[in-house]
């Protein structure tokens, strides 16, 4: 039992496997948390992150206490677990949720219900209700909960959060982003919920680059309008399995948003993504324009890899998750991944060393104000964008309006 802060990860899926989990390794690695408990529905995502060949050999010392333990009936489930084990954890501890989304807000209320510091993988919650509800009770509390959008972590979109600060691009006007998940997903569990009643692309995936225009320009969506286009799962069910979004911003400029999970499994990127914005300062044109699946880096293996979508010849990301070899033991994480959950948190062993309740409010303020890190404070404007993204996409594509003041919601445009 160490004595450094416990971590409970609820959720022991793909992002616990490939960011979440390798990321609070290497900071148990280096003293910043203690002891690493993950719950799942069940044991056998849990064999599955226990050996997994890559973490065993970035991180061969290192384990997790699995809830429920790795020897029980993978068939069984214990969809409650998670509350018992939040509810062991002494007060002020961190729980990371990081269950398919329907399930944050029931996570987010048992963790704050035990007093505990939260990092939360996007999005926080579905309504925008929920997310007051949530940023109000951990104010109250004094208790950080960090939103995980890792694009702010990336080093390209910290360098042009400074420079549209200062002024260098003018005002945003026009933009287009694209994030286009592989076809295989198709197969994955994503044919069980990611289904025409419950979600789509737009809603699943669009909200990293609405939020990343947001961090760097400051402004904040006014209306939204999204036309999907069903199609079916290898299972039958139906999904809005392509989507093009249009956001209106605060200041009049549009970003259209096209996602889908369509990009080829014989692309040689792990999807396809990327953003261009142009802006003026009424005298010229401004541009930012970015290729966030070909970062310049080609490869060519003698054999492909026997993963869904490993291709021989491939262009990997050098700059959301990789391992290097640094010497010392097993491997080193790098990597605007591994930066985003460093930064979450650090910030939350800043706030744990807070003296008393009103120091702790006081940071959680800072914090909020500063808007680096996305609070439920900060950042509810992208639970309003997914509320209005649902009710267009419903609706063939009709536009919906945001409101921020008196009341925050959204409605249909009339014209
Ligand atoms: N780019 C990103 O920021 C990004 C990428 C992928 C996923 N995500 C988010 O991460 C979350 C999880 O996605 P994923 O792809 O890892 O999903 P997944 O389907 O691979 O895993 C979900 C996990 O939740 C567990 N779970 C379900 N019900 C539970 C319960 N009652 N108690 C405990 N555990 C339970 C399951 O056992 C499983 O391990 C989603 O909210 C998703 O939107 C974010």
């Amino acid at each position: 039992m160490s004595s450094k802060v416990p971590v409970c990860i609820v959720g022991g899926g793909m992002i616990t496997q490939v960011q979440i989990l390798p990321s609070l390794y290497q900071l148990q690695r280096l003293g910043l948390v203690g002891d690493i408990h993950i719950c799942a529905l069940n044991s056998a995502p849990l064999r599955t992150l226990a050996e997994d060949p890559m973490l065993k050999k970035a991180f061969p010392t290192q384990q997790f206490i699995a809830h429920p333990p790795l020897a029980t009936d993978p068939a069984q489930n214990k969809p409650e677990l998670f509350k018992e084990t939040i509810a062991a954890l002494p007060k002020h501890s961190i729980v990371v949720v990081a269950v398919p989304d329907q399930l944050h807000y029931g996570a987010l209320q048992v963790a704050l219900q035990y007093d505990q510091h939260i990092c939360c993988v996007k999005p926080l919650v579905l309504k925008h209700d929920q997310a007051e509800e949530i940023g109000q009770k951990a104010y109250e509390k004094g208790l950080l909960v960090g939103v995980e959008y890792h694009k702010r972590f990336d080093d390209i979109n910290l360098i042009e959060r400074r420079l549209w600060r200062e002024g260098k691009f003018g005002e945003f006007k026009l933009g287009h982003a694209d994030l286009h998940e592989c076809w295989y997903y198709r197969h994955s569990n994503f044919q069980n919920w990611c289904t025409a009643e419950n979600s789509d692309a737009f809603s699943y995936i669009a909200c990293h680059y609405i939020d990343l225009v947001h961090f760097l320009t400051g402004l904040k969506p006014a209306s939204v309008s999204v036309y999907g286009i069903k199609d079916k799962y290898p299972n039958g069910r139906e999904g809005y399995l392509w989507t093009d979004g249009r956001v209106i911003w605060q200041n009049g400029a549009v970003l259209n948003v096209q996602n889908s999970l369509s990009y080829p499994d014989e692309g040689p990127g792990g999807n396809y993504q990327g953003m261009r914005l142009f802006g003026s300062n009424g005298k010229l044109g401004t541009m930012v324009n970015h290729n966030d699946q070909f970062r310049g880096v080609e490869h060519a293996y003698t054999a492909k890899g026997d993963s869904p979508g490993d291709t021989q010849f491939t262009q990997p990301n050098p700059t959301y998750f990789q391992f290097l070899d640094l010497g010392g033991e097993g491997l080193t994480p790098t990597g605007y991944g591994y930066r985003s959950i460093a930064y979450i948190i650090q910030k939350i062993n800043e706030c744990r060393a807070k003296p008393t309740l009103e120091a702790r409010r006081e940071f959680i303020r800072a914090i909020d104000a500063e808007g680096i890190m996305a609070t439920p404070r900060n950042s509810a404007f992208n639970e309003l964008v997914m509320e209005a993204g649902r009710m267009s996409i419903l609706n063939g594509g009709r536009e919906v309006e945001i409101t921020y003041a008196p009341q925050a919601g959204v409605r249909f445009k009339t014209y």
